[in-house]
């Protein structure tokens, strides 16, 4: 398949690399020093903790170039509108691979309905300099699935086809039915997560404090409440059924663990806060005009 990955940061790399590997024909898009470093150096890529560190000659370019088969998304949710107008002109699916609560009405409206598919990345990982620092697979993150899906929940032979281009890259994603219900409530959980771990300092330094993590609780659980569908997946509601004190000392275990340090978690640039505050407003205002 000929792939565009529009946006050269942790996931969009991480992606590129995978997509690569496995035999595509693949351009990752960047800009600024990033753009430059590609050239330089190709991808370089590391396990986190690891000083092994991988340089992979991805093709990077700075504007779209002709069809794609596919083009993946993967900037941040304040980043979607710079990107939709260069992607109007252009042929091919486009599946948006990032937190997103606004649901593919703004996308399509801009590059064509028919064109826009949902997802969310399951990779995780920091950028430390140049080098992307991905997290290793463990016992839990191998279980978790990247979910992709038709706007209108229907599992077509292009979804199909999509899924089975990251399967074959080693990228476990799925096809997933309601995927704007699952965007939402991951927002409604990720938002007071990535604001509390913000405001701590981190996700260690949050997990030491238990009444920050009892008031982050509160917020997911008004979030969750706040929608009119029961969270997707249906994991979710264990956040509003099970005793409070449990559920804080689950937090604080998963806060300090390598899932957590090593994650999007630990990035407190200004691109995390942004981003955050945007999908708080796509929350808000979803929830005024239901
Ligand atoms: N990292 C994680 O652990 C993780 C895990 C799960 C989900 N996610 C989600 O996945 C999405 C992507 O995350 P990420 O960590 O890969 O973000 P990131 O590292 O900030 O990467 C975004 C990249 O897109 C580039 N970009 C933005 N607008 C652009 C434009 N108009 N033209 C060219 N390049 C542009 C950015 O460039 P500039 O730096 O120049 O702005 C940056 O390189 C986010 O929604 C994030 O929350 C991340």
């Amino acid at each position: 398949m000929k792939i565009l990955v529009y946006g050269a940061g942790i996931v969009g790399s991480l992606f590129a690399v995978r997509l690569h590997e496995a035999g595509h024909d693949v351009s990752l898009l960047a800009r600024g020093e990033r753009l430059a470093s590609l050239r330089r150096h190709g991808v370089q890529l590391a396990e986190a903790g690891s000083p092994a560190v991988r340089r992979i000659p991805v093709p990077a370019i700075d504007r779209p170039a002709g069809g794609y088969d596919l083009v993946t998304v993967l900037v941040r949710t304040h980043q979607v509108d710079s990107v939709l107008a260069s992607l109007a002109g252009l042929d091919g699916d486009v599946l948006f691979l990032h937190n997103w609560a606004a649901g593919a009405q703004p996308l399509g409206a801009v590059i064509g309905h028919e064109r826009v598919l949902l997802g969310f990345p399951n990779a995780a990982g920091t950028m430390d300099r140049d080098v992307v620092r991905y997290r290793a697979a463990n016992a839990v993150t191998r279980r978790v699935a990247m979910p992709i899906g038709e706007p209108d929940g229907r599992t077509t032979p292009r979804l199909k086809r999509i899924v089975k281009a990251f399967r074959a890259a080693g990228i476990n994603a799925k096809a997933t039915p309601q995927m704007d219900a699952w965007l939402r409530t991951h927002a409604a959980f990720t938002v007071p997560l990535g604001q509390t771990v913000q405001a701590a300092g981190g996700p260690a330094a949050l997990a030491d404090d238990k009444d920050a993590v009892r008031g982050m609780l509160h917020l997911m659980r008004q979030n969750l409440a706040a929608l009119p569908t029961p969270p997707v997946p249906r994991g979710f509601d264990a956040l509003r059924t099970l005793p409070e004190g449990l559920l804080v000392a689950v937090l604080r275990r998963f806060l300090r663990s390598p899932t957590a340090v090593y994650s999007g978690l630990s990035n407190t640039s200004p691109a995390e806060r942004a981003e955050l505050e945007r999908l708080a407003e796509q929350l808000r205002a979803y929830a005024r005009g239901r």
